[in-house]
């Protein structure tokens, strides 16, 4: 199991990046929220994007709580990126949305919330390199895991079968709930890692337990 830690309730966010340099996370997730398709606006602008981008040594694992996924994909050109996710539940051309993440050179990831229907990901399984499955509603950090994701997690790898598809989760995790969510292959992790003075020891405890 991997680590994607989220910088969303940083108080600097930059400094953050450079304080995981110095940890075992895998990945850097970037909550882009534009005060749409969530509440809250964050990393809306490109300008922090790019900073992330600049002081991270790890790649970047962006989430995407947008409505109109493409107008923020284009601004990534060149970066160090690993997954650009955005959400089944966005009414715009979900194919183009792929095809243009794929085409810009980046793993595509297709997220759900905690209340769609799992079917809903059918049409883009043969397409899509990363399925996130959100344990608690999208737009802030710090909220409880939803329990009825371990369900759904199992439905998720029912439906991808034997297609070579990541299984992302997101929300709540911290080190008594990330033993239900052992079998997927990697975890978003934010206020568990961010409310501690002591990044590198929360991922050490978050790693240590979970692959034994
Ligand atoms: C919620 C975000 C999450 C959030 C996770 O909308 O997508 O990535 O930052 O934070 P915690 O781990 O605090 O639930
Ligand atoms: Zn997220």
């Amino acid at each position: 199991m991997k680590i994607s830690t989220s910088i969303l309730g940083a108080n600097d966010r930059v400094d953050a990046v450079s304080k995981l340099n110095r940890t075992n996370t895998s990945y850097i997730h970037v909550d882009v929220m534009d005060g749409k398709f969530v509440s809250d606006t964050l990393f809306d602008k490109i300008n922090l994007v790019n900073s992330i981008n600049m002081v991270s040594k790890y790649p970047l694992d962006i989430h995407l709580m947008v409505e109109n996924p493409i107008e923020y994909i284009e601004q990534y050109k060149d970066m160090n990126i690993e997954f650009i996710t955005f959400h089944v539940e966005v009414d715009k051309d979900k194919n183009e949305i792929i095809d243009k993440i794929h085409n810009m050179g980046y793993k595509v990831g297709l997220s759900i919330k905690p209340n769609t229907d799992i079917n809903d990901l059918d049409p883009y399984l043969d397409k899509i390199d990363m399925i996130l499955v959100m344990s608690v509603e999208p737009g802030m950090g710090g909220q409880k895991f939803i329990n009825g994701t371990v369900d759904r997690i199992k439905k998720v790898k029912e439906i991808v079968n034997s297609r070579d598809i990541l299984i992302e989760v997101d929300g709540g995790i911290n080190d008594e709930t990330i033993s239900l969510v052992k079998d997927v292959d990697i975890v978003v992790v934010g206020s568990y890692i961010t409310s501690s003075d002591n990044y590198y020891d929360r991922i050490e405890r978050l790693l240590k337990n979970n692959n034994e």
